[in-house]
């Protein structure tokens, strides 16, 4: 009986989750074994550019799923051909927003808390007259999230981050820049707080 149950219950969420497969098929995302998909969540990119979700990668897009109180879908946008998002096996996002240009790679078992943000990228050109123009000369440079990190709810990585293994983002923070392996960092602009 208790087999059946849960044969359902895998039956059941794989119908819920069609309609992601199906974004993930129009949008050529590349993906892994046994995702955990709850909710679709908004997908967008370049049709050369690449999304890779390893296996068991977990995107949450259903406020009730994550009662942090999530106050959008996971958002994974891949503008410019040659841009990249690489999510490694194991790790989970709850509404999460990670937009790029160039490239963000986030490594195994990553936890990115409710509503973080990810930009490898401005958006908007430095100069205001370039800015009006919108000239497209964005500054962008990669972000590098290593093995086992832990971004608390809320958290806006900028373009350059790299952050260590292991090394955990307090609630709220704001990074820009290199944070070690093993320490726990939080504020605005993130500063260390201590080693884990
Ligand atoms: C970063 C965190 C893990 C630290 O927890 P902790 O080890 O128990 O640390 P403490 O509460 O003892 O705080 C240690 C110091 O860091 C500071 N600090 C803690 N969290 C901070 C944050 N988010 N931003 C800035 N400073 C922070 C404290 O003010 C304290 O400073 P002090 O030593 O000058 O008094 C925790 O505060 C946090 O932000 N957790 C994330 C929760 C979350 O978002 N979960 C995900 C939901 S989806």
């Amino acid at each position: 009986m208790k087999k059946v149950i849960v044969l359902l219950y895998r039956f059941y969420n794989k119908v819920l989750s069609f309609p992601a497969y199906l974004l993930f098929f129009l949008w050529k995302v590349d993906y892994g074994k046994k995702l955990g998909i709850v909710g679709l969540p908004v997908i967008q990119k370049n049709r050369q550019a690449k999304i890779y979700l390893g296996d068991r990668v977990k995107l949450t897009s259903k406020p009730r799923a994550n009662l942090v109180g999530l106050t959008n879908r996971c958002i994974l946008a891949c503008n410019g051909k040659d841009a990249e998002i690489i999510i490694d096996d194991d790790s989970g996002l709850s509404g999460v927003v990670i937009n790029a240009r160039n490239s963000v790679r986030i490594g195994k078992r990553v936890l990115l808390g409710g509503n973080v943000r990810i930009f490898d990228h401005d958006f908007h050109e430095l100069d205001a007259v370039e800015r009006f123009k919108n000239s497209g000369n964005i500054r962008s440079k990669p972000v590098i999230i290593e093995n086992d990190v832990f971004i608390g709810t809320n958290s806006i990585i900028l373009k350059g981050s790299h952050i260590g293994s292991r090394s955990i983002i307090g609630a709220g923070s704001v990074v820009s820049g290199n944070i070690p392996a093993d320490e726990i960092w939080g504020g605005n602009p993130a500063k260390f707080i201590k080693k884990i």
